[in-house]
């Protein structure tokens, strides 16, 4: 351990879904679904030192102690019998509750980064069960990119790289559940996921970046009516061309040029709305570590 940095620091990056086709409901209460997921450049910052206990300090929200870094590194602790502790310092920006998956890539982000605070090796498929124990959307996070995710959520195959475009975040202020959205889904809701393969299927290095459907939004606006006019907003300055992320209530415009992104954004915070222009990022490399 000696040689090792004590301190790590790492970007979590928030998610939006590309596409999300839900295709059934599995035995275990969870949905069969088909995605394309793409990281974003808007993040999360993770300090993690070693310490004799575990403690979790939050910047920028409040969360309780239930929350997916502590339990991230519970895990990892218990499941290897670690003695070592470790202070973890979380700065908060991604919204929360909002289906950018800012809480699942916490969760991978602690994994990775306490793998190497506590000098553990563990084999990518352990380390992808762990992250799947977490929840459903964490393994993608532990490499993020673009990817097409299958399952409970826990299939992630790579896809290649999109040519790349901006994004437009905007999000209400609220926070939506996951599991309201969820129960509220109808049969109507399903497909065959054959619309999310086909533009997976198509992808290239450097072709255009998918832009698919989102099952989940029906059954969103069922929950929270109020979550349609976000949509109706971003449609209105973005052309038609915005779509919910993940269960909501975060809406996703994309756009050409970073000029008219940042145009918009501008508008939207003008009405309120929380708003941040953002790019498609990379599979992750590798842990930036700090001393
Ligand atoms: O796996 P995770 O805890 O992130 O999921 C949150 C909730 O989202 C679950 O409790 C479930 O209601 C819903 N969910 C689902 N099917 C999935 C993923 C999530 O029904 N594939």
């Amino acid at each position: 351990m000696s040689e090792m940095s004590p301190t790590v620091q790492i970007r979590a990056p928030a998610k939006i879904n590309l596409s999300l086709e839900i295709t059934g409901r599995r035995p275990d209460g969870y949905h069969e679904l088909v995605s394309i997921m793409q990281t974003v450049s808007l993040a999360d910052i993770l300090t993690l030192s070693l310490a004799e206990d575990v403690t979790v300090t939050v910047r920028g929200a409040t969360l309780g102690a239930d929350n997916l870094v502590t339990l991230a590194a519970e895990l990892l602790r218990r499941r290897h019998n670690i003695g070592a502790g470790c202070a973890i310092i979380l700065d908060k920006r991604i919204p929360i509750a909002a289906g950018l998956g800012g809480g699942s890539s916490d969760a991978a982000a602690t994994l990775l980064s306490l793998c190497r605070l506590w000098n553990l090796e563990l084999e990518p498929a352990e380390l992808c069960d762990l992250a799947a124990q977490l929840g459903s959307d964490v393994p993608f996070f532990l490499q993020g990119g673009t990817s097409l995710i299958e399952g409970r959520g826990e299939v992630v195959t790579a896809l290649p790289t999109p040519r790349p475009v901006w994004y437009l975040l905007v999000n209400p202020g609220f926070p939506v559940s996951t599991p309201a959205v969820y129960a509220s889904l109808q049969h109507s809701d399903w497909t065959d996921g054959m619309m999310t393969r086909t533009l997976a299927e198509r992808m290239k290095p450097g072709s255009h970046a998918p832009f698919g459907r989102n099952a989940l939004e029906s059954a969103l606006f069922r929950v929270s009516p109020e979550a349609r006019a976000c949509l109706d907003a971003v449609a209105e300055v973005a052309a038609g061309r915005a779509l919910v992320s993940g269960s909501g209530p975060t809406i996703f415009a994309e756009f050409e040029e970073a000029e008219p992104a940042a145009t918009s954004c501008a508008a939207l915070r003008r009405h309120g709305y929380w708003s941040e222009v953002t790019q498609a990022i990379a599979p992750r490399e590798a842990i930036t570590a700090c001393v």
